[in-house]
Formats: structure tokens, sequence, C-alpha cells
């Protein structure tokens, strides 16, 4: 490696991270009693991707987590690919004992050969503690290769009551949708794509309805991750907006189907997020209707085998709810992070003036507000920043809020791989004249949500040490709150103007 430096892994404070081995996608959320629970793509003999089983965590505030055993082990046939839970509360499936409803997980069963695909039942009687493999699987083979990640709900509409899969037929560019009366039995209804970006395969589909807020309106969601071909490069998630009638789902605007990897292309479509490292997210099952909590894998393919690694590999997003709103002529998603920031952290206000210069001392994890003025253009044309520092002095990101969009820098630091050092550009919706950024630091990755949600960029920081402070050049004035979020609550924020 080229750089020298010494470096400590320090664990996530705010995000899971498993306790060891390697980590991707987040499979089978769902809240139940008071209870969320995360299981996830885990090698549980290795720091590589294989052996492919469900690891299993809880939590009660979707911010600190316990790890529990593996939930689902994959065996010499088949790896356990992602997939979905429900709890199946009136025992369609039959597979509850003594009136307790049976938690239900579809995954895909992933031949160890590579030769097929299919989706494969496993129950638990225990809360989704320990689960047993169906006797009967695979419970839907379509004979394909790339058959995979089925996200199960339950319909409730003018077209019935029942459950429904939808899954991916990978290679093809397409969300394949069925239906069941006991989650056993599989009945094909429809496809959808392809559409919009396909410059690699697509993966790890959802299907959600939510309300346009302050409008009385409600609108479907299909969120469909992709890889490679993400707008940032590598993985990457796109969302489409429409409706679901219980068979088909029909998108409010239909998309030409991009298959190449052109930024300006891809731009112009819809993303969860711009980032490097958000990928494979799936939402929480069994929260009341109209709330939406999802979870995303923070890594890419394009590097993830390969990334330096404190004994880990791997983390998840912090949790954000979702909503939609009609901005700029369109409905689209809105996003909230949920960092855990208590009434009693430390949290400290600021005023900046355009052309100021502000240290922060770091108390890590940091969130930072920042409400800029856009109403002025800066004199002399020179965005904000916001650099994030090591304690001696090495750079570790740089946040750039420019004219219309923003760009996170995100140097090679102690990675040695060619994809890993970039410039991640996101667009910002028509200007107004405020907007508001939030920036989540936690040790080995920043989250940057603007314009109230309507926009995020999610880049992991894999392998640097812990950010020490913050330097803010202002090329707009500020409204700027910081808010410590480490366990105790109680780190001093210094603060102090740079020459
Ligand atoms: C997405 C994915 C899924 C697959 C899983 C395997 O990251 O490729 O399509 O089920 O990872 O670990």
């Amino acid at each position: 490696m080229s750089d020298q430096r010494q470096t400590t892994f320090q664990r996530p404070a705010r995000h899971f991270a498993p306790h060891s081995h390697w980590m991707n996608d987040p499979n089978g959320l769902f809240y139940h009693e008071g209870v969320y629970h995360l299981y996830f793509q885990y090698n549980p003999y290795g720091i590589g991707h294989g052996n492919m089983s469900w690891g299993h965590a809880t939590s009660r505030d979707l911010v600190t987590w316990e790890e529990h055993e593996v939930a689902i082990l994959c065996d010499d046939q088949a790896d356990i690919f992602s997939g979905s839970i429900v709890v199946d509360e009136h025992n369609t499936s039959g597979l509850g004992v003594g009136g307790t409803a049976p938690v239900i997980a579809l995954y895909t069963a992933a031949a160890t050969d590579g030769r097929n695909q299919s989706q494969a039942l496993a129950y638990s009687t225990d809360g989704g503690m320990s689960f047993t493999k169906f006797a009967g699987n695979p419970v839907l083979d379509r004979g394909s290769r790339d058959f995979r990640d089925p996200k199960v709900f339950r319909y409730a509409g003018p077209a019935g009551n029942y459950w429904v899969m939808v899954a991916v037929e990978a290679a093809d560019h397409q969300v394949v949708f069925y239906r069941s009366e006991n989650l056993i039995d599989w009945e094909l209804l429809s496809d959808f794509g392809p559409q919009a970006a396909m410059g690699g395969v697509w993966e790890c589909p959802d299907l959600f309805e939510l309300p346009v807020q302050g409008t009385g309106e409600k609108k479907w969601v299909l969120l469909v991750s992709l890889n490679p071909g993400g707008v940032a490069g590598g993985s990457g998630t796109q969302y489409f907006i429409g409706d679901f009638d219980g068979t088909h789902f029909i998108p409010e605007s239909p998309r030409p189907a991009w298959p190449g990897t052109d930024y300006d292309q891809l731009s112009a479509g819809f993303w969860l997020d711009w980032g490097r490292d958000f990928y494979a997210g799936v939402s929480f099952h069994g929260l009341p209707d109209n709330q939406r909590t999802l979870l995303a894998w923070m890594s890419n393919w394009d590097y993830a085998r390969q990334l330096p690694h404190g004994g880990w590999r791997g983390s998840m997003s912090a949790a954000r709810t979702l909503d939609l709103v009609r901005a700029d002529g369109a409905v689209q998603i809105r996003q909230r992070l949920l960092t855990g920031a208590s009434e009693t952290a430390a949290r400290r206000g600021l005023q900046g003036r355009a052309g100021s210069s502000l240290r922060l001392d770091l108390g890590s994890p940091t969130l930072i507000n920042l409400q800029l003025d856009m109403s002025q253009l800066p004199q002399d044309g020179t965005p904000s920043t916001v650099r994030f520092y090591r304690e001696d002095g090495s750079l570790i990101s740089t946040v750039h809020v420019e004219v219309g969009q923003i760009r996170h820098e995100r140097p090679g630091g102690l990675v040695d791989h060619d994809l890993y050092a970039s410039t991640q550009r996101m667009p910002l919706p028509q200007p107004g004249q405020a907007l508001e950024v939030d920036l989540l630091l936690d040790h080995g990755s920043v989250e940057i949500l603007a314009a109230g949600g309507l926009r995020s960029l999610t880049d992991q920081l894999t392998g640097e040490n812990v950010a020490h402070h913050a330097a803010l050049d202002l090329g707009h004035h500020a409204d700027i709150r910081v808010t410590a979020l480490d366990s105790s609550g109680d780190t001093v924020l210094g603060t102090g103007l740079l020459a």
C-alpha cells in the first residue's frame, strides 16, 4: 500500500456491522412486538463473499444492534441468498404451532454449482431466532440461474387479499410478480422491465405503497438495485413511481431502457442514493401502513471484496424513513436519517457568514446540519465546503455544496484499489432560498442528505481513522447545528474561527 499510516479500524458506532467476517445485503427485515429484526448476507466462516447464510441481529431503536446466532445456514446443495420475511399472522402456511404465528422466510436457494436459483422457504416458531428449512423446497423454480431476491408482502386492495412476491430475473433486467394464498404455492402475475438503467443485473427489488404528502393521493414505489450501471458507478439503486393493481406495476412515467453507464443519461433517472455505497436497500415488513423504514448495504461490488478490513467487512447504512412528495413536477422519495440523536446529546448552534471559515472539533460520530442561504450566489463563485480530517491533519473527505449540485470527494487513503478514490455528484432539486444539508459522519462512512431528504449520497470511508475535526469554508451564509452522537452524549464540541 502506498500510504504507510497506521490504521486502527474503528467499529461504526451508529451503524450495524457484524462482529466478524463478511456481510452484504440486508435480508428479511421485519418488525414485531417492539423489536426490529435484521438478517444479512453473511459468511460465517470467512472475510470474503462465500458460504452465504443469513446472519441475524436485533434492535429496539434501529441504531444499536445485538448480533445473534446465524439464522439460516448454507448447506452443501445451496447458498442462502437474499430474501425477505413475513409474519404469517393467520397461519396461511399451516406451519405455525400452538396458535403462534410462524415467521416465514423466503430466500433464494443458489445452487452451489451455479446452475440454478430458485425460491425456498424456511420457518421459525420461536419468533425468528431459529429457522427450519421447509421439506418441500424449492417453492418456486423457473429453471433459471438468475432468479433471485424475493421480497414478499401482503397485498390488500381492489384485486383481493393475498401474498405477493417481487423477485428478479437479474440478467433479463426484469422484476417478476407472483401471488400466493399460503406462501408455498406461487402463481405468476406479470413482469416489469427492462426500463431505465440496465447497465448491469437487476437485483433486490422492493414494492410498497405510500401516501404522497399533502395530496391525499397514494403511489406505489418499486425499488430496483442494479450492478454495475449505478449512477455513481458500480452498484446503485433506482426507483420507479407508479401504481400496482394487484397484478401489474404501471410506472407513472415509463422510461426507455438505458444500457450504458453514461452519467448524463443516468442522472436523468430517479436514484435512491447518488453515492458509491448504498446497495440492495429494502424495507421492513410489519410496520404500520404508510410507514416505511429501509436499510441498505453500505458498499459496492466494484471493490467490496478487496477492501481492507478490521476482522469484519461490510456495514449497513443508517436506517432511513421514506415518504413521498411531489417536487419539480414529479413524485419523489424523501428520506430521513434515523441517527438516534437524543435530546441530551451535546449540540451546538453556530452562524457563519459567507466568506468565513470555521473549525469544528468533532466528537465522532457526529451529525452536522447546515441551513444554507442560497438566495445569493457566492461572491467569488466559491462553493461551501466541509472537509473532514484525521488527528494528524490528513484529509478524509470533502463535501462541496455548489450551484445545482453537491459533490463528495473521497481520496484513496488507505485503500489500494483503482475504483475506490472517487468523486460523486448529486444534482439538487430546483433551487430554493434555503438548502438544508445533513451530514452523518460515523467511523467508516458519511451519509449526506440534502434538500429536506429529497437527495441522498452515501459513501463509505473505510479503513480511515476517526474524524478529529472538520473545516467549513462558507460560500453562503449558514446556520450550523452540530450534534455529537457518541454514546455518552457529553462530548465537548470545540468551535472557533479560523484565521
Ligand atoms: C446483491 C446480491 C443478490 C444476491 C446476494 C448474494 O448484492 O448479489 O442479488 O442474492 O447479493 O450474496
